[in-house]
């Protein structure tokens, strides 16, 4: 594996065929060409990654998202909005060759976001199309928002690596499905449902109609148990805090209470929690409001508790 590659060297992989590990500011994705089925399976192959369960297209700017979707005005107001950023739309499929049926999993529909990160969209623009990019992480795992974990992860299945450093929001995009005129959560994330909802209306959640075939799965897990809303540590466990008073301990998502502090320290403690192998994991109460939606539903899976 090349690692630390230049843009140039990681379009190229991509144009062959191969693996790029791909920094995002959510976690750090596993990419390749988006129109090529053998690509497309590697991925699936590395992360050992169900074939039911479709990828997101990543593409460099608005325009080449309509290429291959399609946008009514609401999914506009949203990309308009927040992209480049955390935010994945799904919408109709308008061209089914660009990012393949594997790919989308055989659906209609196609997942597509244009990342915050500028590696991301440098790498993209160089390739000159769109790249399919899962979490790097091999499947049910948490996922890696440091170089260093991504490679550990699957760096052995990847023709080159991008070191963007520490993904800066460290929870995976928000997914908002626009499809027959309705608007659906399928996962929250960093752009909050709020913020949504102040642009388009009330949105539904996923399960009332629209479905994200990713969410039927654990995830997220790390090999130790995971126990949440814990309000001190059980024996042998390790106890992730978060707010006032957690502040001297070792392990705190945020000693002020920090959302976005959180979410960015989130998966990097559970993977550090992880490699001391704790008995279990128990973690603090997080509010539910604002990015805590996106947190608790991590957590949750991470405990066990799926759909
Ligand atoms: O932040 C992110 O989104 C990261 C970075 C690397 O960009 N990527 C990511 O990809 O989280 P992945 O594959 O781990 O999650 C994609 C999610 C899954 O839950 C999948 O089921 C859902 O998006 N998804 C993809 N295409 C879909 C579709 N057509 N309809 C409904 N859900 C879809
Ligand atoms: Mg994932």
């Amino acid at each position: 594996m090349s690692s630390d590659a230049t843009d140039r060297e990681a379009a190229d992989a991509l144009r062959a065929g191969q693996l790029v590990i791909l920094p995002t500011e959510t976690v750090y994705g596993l990419a390749a060409d988006a129109a090529s089925p053998d690509a497309v399976a590697a991925i699936f192959e590395a992360k050992g990654r169900p074939r039911f369960n479709p990828l997101i297209a990543h593409v460099a700017d608005a325009v080449e998202a309509e290429r291959i979707g399609v946008f009514d005005d609401r999914a506009r107001a949203l990309a308009a909005a927040f992209w480049p950023g955390p935010l994945t739309l799904v919408v109709p499929v308008r061209d089914r060759d660009r990012v393949c049926d594997l790919a989308r999993a055989g659906l209609d529909s196609v997942a597509i976001r244009v990342p915050g990160h500028r590696r991301a969209r440098d790498v993209i623009a160089a390739f000159g199309g769109p790249v399919v990019a899962p979490s790097a992480n091999r499947s049910g795992r948490p996922s890696p928002t440091t170089y260093a974990d991504a490679v550990e992860e699957t760096g052995s299945s990847a023709a080159a690596a991008i070191d963007g450093g520490d993904c800066a929001v460290g929870v995976e995009s928000t997914v908002v499905s626009v499809l027959d005129g309705r608007v659906a959560l399928l996962r929250p994330g960093a752009v909050t449902r709020a913020e949504i909802e102040a642009l388009v209306g009330p949105v539904d959640t996923a399960g009332e109609g629209h479905r994200s075939p990713g969410r039927l799965t654990l995830h997220y897990a790390p090999d130790a148990p995971v126990r949440i809303e814990a309000m001190q540590a059980l024996d042998g466990e390790i106890l992730l805090g978060f707010g006032p008073g957690s502040g001297e301990a070792r392990w705190s998502l945020s000693p002020t209470g920090d959302l976005r502090e959180a979410a960015a320290n989130l998966f990097r403690h559970l993977r550090e929690a992880d490699r001391e192998h704790p008995v279990g994991i128990a973690v603090a109460p997080v509010p539910d409001h604002g990015l805590g939606e996106a947190i608790n539903d991590r957590l949750r899976r991470a405990a066990g508790f799926v759909g």
